[in-house]
């Protein structure tokens, strides 16, 4: 099983994340990070891995776009080549109170649910406030992100 997590991080607090979310798979699993302005679609479809958690940031009252737009890409390389990505959920990182981003983590969320080529998408994506725009994460948000992986794992164990 190979997991690959995605990021778009200016401050690392979506690496710290991922980092977080990453330790919380069993050691057989093979759990990969790296920045959509750094890896292409290409390298990541190459790849195929079984998961595909695709991290962001909402800046200037968007929700992710270059998440959005590397998946887009993602998944075109995939139709082409005809592999499936078998799981996929995001998450999405922000300053502004929780309630106040609901509306763009289900966007985001939709986003993945349109990608023909990921065949599952949870339904739940998990957002992680910071105090400031540089961070840190709340650490409440820290723990709401284990308990949500958590989750996650156990909608994606074979039976
Ligand atoms: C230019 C800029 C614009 C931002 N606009 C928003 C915003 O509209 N809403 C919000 O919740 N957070 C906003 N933020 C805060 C970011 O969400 C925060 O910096 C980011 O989630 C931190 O994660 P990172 O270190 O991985 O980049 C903004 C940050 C920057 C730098």
């Amino acid at each position: 099983m190979k997991v690959q997590i995605m990021t778009d991080t200016r401050y690392g607090n979506g690496k710290l994340l991922a980092e977080a979310l990453k330790k919380e798979f069993s050691n057989e699993i093979d759990v990969n990070i790296a920045d959509v302005k750094e890896v292409s679609p290409e390298r990541i479809a190459e790849d195929v891995p079984n998961v595909i958690i695709l991290g962001g940031a909402i800046r200037m009252f968007r929700g992710g776009p270059k998440s959005k737009r590397w998946l887009k890409k993602l998944n075109k390389i995939l139709e082409k080549s005809g592999n499936k990505l078998q799981y996929g959920t995001g998450f999405l990182t922000h300053a502004m109170p929780t309630d106040k981003v609901q509306g763009y983590a289900q966007r985001y969320l939709n986003k993945l649910g349109e990608a023909s080529m990921v065949e599952n998408t949870y339904s739940e994506l998990l957002t992680a406030r910071v105090k400031a725009s540089k961070g840190p994460i709340f650490p409440e948000e820290m723990e709401k992100a284990g308990v949500y992986i958590k989750g996650f794992i156990d909608w994606i164990k074979p039976e």
